[in-house]
């Protein structure tokens, strides 16, 4: 059976701080990387082609950061994965996917992007599921994993029976969906009025 979102343990949307960041300034971060009505609408397609498929995605991060010790090491502490961790995690990151694509990009959606910067960094990071881990994600892989999960995601777009032009039109909307997040991702990384 399909979990519902308010079942996931510390999947907090819409009760979280508000962002620093402004809708303003999010407007301006759209321009920045072209996101045009048409995206919008191509995200929504995305979605409906990930939603079902949004285990395999989450296997597909899961078996990368797994397959990689300096990835696994956030998830870990004394060279140990915890499991617990990573199970609770996936189930909101599954739920990250859904949002990404389903959700508008307003006041909460905003909010909850900056919950999940806190999350990574070492003011929040371990905090929701109470347990020991490396205390905080590097800036660095924030910025490089916007690759494997914009590039992992095309083949499971193209499963649907959409056309070349379609399953393009959707990727582009990903990349430029998960490098807006990526980037609201830095807020708490960055000194105070440089982001
Ligand atoms: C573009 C880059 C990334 C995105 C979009 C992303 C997205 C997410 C999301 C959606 C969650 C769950 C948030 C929630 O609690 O609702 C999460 C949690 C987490 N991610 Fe990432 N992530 C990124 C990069 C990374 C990298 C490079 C690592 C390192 C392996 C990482 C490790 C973690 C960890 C350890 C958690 C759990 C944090 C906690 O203690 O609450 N993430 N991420």
């Amino acid at each position: 059976m399909d979990t519902t979102a308010s079942e996931i343990k510390g999947y907090d949307y819409g009760k979280t701080a508000v962002s620093p960041v402004s809708l303003q300034e999010l407007e301006l971060l759209k321009a920045t990387v072209l996101f045009t009505a048409a995206d919008e609408e191509n995200l929504r397609k995305a979605g409906d082609v990930l939603t079902e498929q949004a285990e395999a995605v989450i296997d597909i991060w899961y078996e990368l950061v797994g397959s990689h010790p300096h990835l696994l090491f956030y998830f870990s502490k004394n060279n140990m994965a915890n499991l617990e961790y990573l199970t609770a995690v996936r189930k909101r990151f599954v739920q990250w996917v859904k949002d990404i694509c389903h959700r508008p990009f307003d006041q909460t959606w905003l909010n909850y992007q900056y919950e999940i910067a806190l999350r990574h960094h070492k003011i929040k990071k371990n905090k929701t599921d109470e347990i020991e881990a490396a205390p905080f994600v590097h800036y660095r892989y924030i910025i490089t994993f916007i690759y494997p999960i914009t590039a992992t995601i095309k083949p499971l777009l193209a499963k649907k029976g959409h056309t070349p032009e379609e399953v393009e039109a959707m990727h582009q909307a990903w990349f430029k969906a998960v490098v807006l997040t990526a980037t609201l991702m830095t807020y708490p990384y960055v000194r105070a009025g440089e982001f």
